[in-house]
């Protein structure tokens, strides 16, 4: 049930007290907790199992409320901001005193956006502060667009979890920084060529080896499941395989797609913004169905399929 009037104060006053609160936002549900506050800022970690020194996003209500959590803010990322906020974009700018400084890993630069959902928006405007948040999992695994992920993954190490409904976007936020050159740091809810195009210029583009986004590591977002990319056309004939040495099998790939009897078929929509709508809760039937392997088809690499595309490759990667 969508959070009352009655729970969002209830989750500033524990906001206030230090305390971390599920928070819905339009792309996947964030552990929050008073950015100003190092103590509170801390209990993130501890409950996340984060390692220290990864650097968290900082949320405000509107774009005039960066003042004091960033400071220095360059005329292009606030054309970005008024442009594209409230909404899934993150820009990387230089930390404001406001900011708790375990906030940003010890950082002198702050990751900060304006989250494009009312009930994030009110606890922001009742706080009349700042949230620190992570996505709302345990440290690698994936992330969760409803309130019972979040439930599932923290269980009573929160106490309280604003239920917002399924997150609208499904997947983070893009990460643009702002400290040289604009650097797209991590693909995510707005697609790359729309801000480029508000910038009137293309974007350098970080490598997914590259650690200046520190904490966006090559394996990520993966599931229990083994996750294998392939063609679409070597799809069956890899299912096949899998198969006869006695695994359980999964695929994600559009509908309508033939698979060969025995494989579970889990829907990617042919659509990338329904695609990366539906991704993480698909990841996550992958491991409830009890699968072994899920061999996914990665969507073409435009618009929100880059970042579709992206969540698949770290989901898949072998080192974790
Ligand atoms: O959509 C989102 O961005 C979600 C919702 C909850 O807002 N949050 C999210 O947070 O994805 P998290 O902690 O899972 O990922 C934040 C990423 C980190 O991987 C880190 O690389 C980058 O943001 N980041 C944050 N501050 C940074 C900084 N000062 N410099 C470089 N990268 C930073
Ligand atoms: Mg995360």
């Amino acid at each position: 049930m969508t959070a009352t009037s009655a729970d969002i104060d209830r989750a500033v006053a524990l906001l206030r007290r230090g305390e971390v609160v599920g928070l819905p936002t339009e792309t996947v549900y964030g552990l929050a907790a008073d950015a100003s506050s190092d103590v509170a800022v801390a209990r993130i970690f501890e409950v996340k199992g984060r390692p220290h020194g990864h650097p968290l996003i900082v949320h405000v209500a509107d774009r005039d409320a960066i003042e004091g959590w960033a400071v220095d803010v360059p005329t292009p990322a606030r054309r970005l901001a008024a442009a594209l906020w409230p909404g899934p974009l993150t820009l990387i700018l230089r930390r404001g005193p406001r900011t708790s400084p375990v906030a940003t890993g010890g950082r002198d630069s702050v990751g900060i956006r304006v989250p494009d959902h009312p009930v994030a928006l009110e606890v922001l405007r009742r706080l009349d502060g700042g949230v620190a948040a992570p996505s709302a999992n345990r440290f690698g695994r994936v992330s969760p667009t409803t309130a019972a992920h979040v439930r599932a993954d923290l269980g009573d190490d929160v106490e309280l979890v604003l239920d917002g409904g399924p997150a609208e976007v499904g997947l983070e936020s893009t990460i643009v920084s702002f400290l040289g050159e604009p650097t797209v740091l991590r693909p995510g809810g707005v697609p790359t060529e729309v801000i480029e195009s508000l910038l009137g210029r293309p974007l350098a583009v970080a490598a997914p080896e590259d650690r200046s986004a520190p904490g966006t590591l090559p394996s990520h977002y993966a599931p229990a499941a083994r996750v294998e990319l392939v063609p679409a056309e070597d799809l069956a004939a890899r299912c096949l395989e899998l198969i006869a040495e006695g695994a359980e099998v999964g695929a994600l790939a559009p509908h309508p797609v033939a698979l060969p009897a025995g494989v579970v078929h889990l829907d990617a929509p042919d659509d990338e913004v329904e695609v990366a709508r539906t991704l993480y809760a698909r990841l996550r039937e992958a491991d409830r169905l009890g699968l072994d392997v899920l061999v996914a088809v990665v969507p073409a690499e435009r618009g929100l399929g880059r970042a579709v595309a992206d969540r698949l490759r770290r989901a898949a990667h072998p080192d974790r």
